[in-house]
């Protein structure tokens, strides 16, 4: 029996099988019953959930922890919150802008969430964003992967100077190519913006990740052009639509046509459920749509869908605490994913799912796999988004990078017994 960095004894995976981990470096060397094994540390993880780590697939980190700067979003609508950032990034500084990425991250470590990918905003002459997410990105690497989307958010065709400057960030090391199609002048430049930005994505070889139809009009269409330029330029398996939240208004006929075409290609999809139940539907009145798009349709249909963030504290987000569970939980309610099964799936979809989507390397809980995980004070996934628990071990890359004591307050009430253990759960072990 080999001699471990760190065991984390007797702990419950999220197939609902339990399993001792042993880690050495930065790696998984073994997973089973482990029985007798040494260890540097060791971590009692009975009753526990251990857990790969969240991965967030969308967010916005130039913009994060800047709610109320210089105002507030007082319509709550997308494009207020895309004026919103269009002052606020006149007068943020590269270093506030590290600043307060660098606190997100903090947030984002302590809640087990070790891999995000953000979209920075290529629409500044400065680049400052992408100066900024760039130095943040190398600080954070030791413990937690930061990927950046090149986001034209202005448009690419629609903003003068987008599509240089696009092409700058990219030649400054940023790792995926965006898009907004749906915000450029009229639907044909949202196809151009479409075929451009793939063109340029198949010739670096790079990853695509587009803002895509985040919009009620149900006649936005443009991962129809996302999905033909994917197949056309053998992009499949590496491209992702953000959003999609007008597949939600959609005829059902046309849906039915579109959804082959989505898995054809080989798109993944990212909704964000907190800010698309925020955002969408702010035209309507009663009914009111949810404008989140159709989950369960395209998992039927084999199309992987990840759960990202997009937002913390933001132009277009008042709320948010860079946990996954939050994110999760909400999905679960608006696509109504009640089910067991799929109830389980919405776990899956912030950790093991979104890593796919991502390309995460070497992800997971099985011999030789990076070691990354957490320890939940939750019995298995269900419970876990149930409770939002307590992360009591954050492992990222062999080192033990957070850490939370047990909640085990004492109630004393009369007429009741003396006193109670509070914990939520009920221990497996
Ligand atoms: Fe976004």
């Amino acid at each position: 029996m080999p001699s471990f960095d760190i065991l984390v004894k007797g702990g419950t995976l999220p197939s609902g099988s339990q399993a001792d981990v042993g880690i050495i470096g930065d790696r998984i060397a073994a997973v089973g019953q482990l029985n007798g094994a040494e260890a540097h540390t060791v971590i009692d993880a009975t009753g526990d959930l251990v857990s790969p780590p969240f991965v967030d697939p969308h967010f916005h980190m130039d913009a994060t922890l800047s709610y109320g700067t210089p105002r507030i979003n007082a319509s709550g609508t997308l494009l207020e919150g895309i004026g919103l950032w269009g002052e606020l990034k006149q007068i943020t500084t590269l270093d506030q802008m590290v600043d307060r990425a660098l606190r997100y991250c903090d947030w984002a470590v302590s809640m087990g969430l070790l891999a995000i990918r953000t979209h920075v905003d290529t629409c500044d002459d400065s680049l400052k964003g992408v100066e900024a997410m760039i130095h943040v990105r190398e600080t954070v690497r030791p413990y937690l992967d930061l990927q950046l989307v090149a986001f034209p958010q202005d448009g690419l065709l629609r903003d003068p100077t987008a599509h240089v400057n696009t092409v700058r960030a990219l030649d400054m090391g940023v790792d995926v190519v965006g898009g907004i199609p749906h915000f450029e002048r009229t639907m044909a430049e949202g196809a151009q913006s479409v075929r451009m930005l793939c063109e340029i994505a198949a010739d670096r070889g790079l990853p695509v990740d587009m803002h895509c139809d985040e919009t009620d009009d149900p006649h936005s269409r443009h991962i129809e052009s996302l999905a033909f330029e994917t197949t056309r330029l053998g992009l499949q398996g590496r491209v992702a639509g953000s959003h999609l939240t007008s597949m939600h208004s959609m005829d059902n006929y046309y849906v039915s046509k579109l959804i082959p075409l989505i898995a054809e290609a080989e798109i993944s999809a990212i909704p964000n459920p907190l800010i698309n139940i925020m955002l969408q539907g702010r035209h309507d009145t009663f009914p009111k749509r949810r404008g989140l798009t159709r989950v369960k349709e395209m998992q039927a249909a084999g199309i992987r869908v990840g759960w990202g963030q997009d937002c913390v504290r933001d132009p277009w987000y008042s709320l948010g605490t860079a946990d996954m569970l939050d994110v999760a939980f909400m999905g679960l309610h608006v696509a109504q994913m009640s089910s067991p099964e799929d109830m389980r799936r919405c776990f899956d979809m912030v950790t093991v799912d979104n890593a796919a989507i991502i390309e995460q390397a070497d992800f997971g809980i099985y011999k030789g796999a990076l070691a990354s995980l957490i320890v939940l004070d939750a019995g298995d996934p269900i419970e876990a988004i149930r409770l939002r628990p307590d992360r009591l071990v954050v492992i990222s890359k062999g080192n033990i990078v957070s850490q939370k004591r047990r909640n085990d307050s004492q109630l004393a009430l009369p007429d009741r017994p003396s006193s109670v253990r509070r914990r939520h759960h009920v221990g497996t072990a």
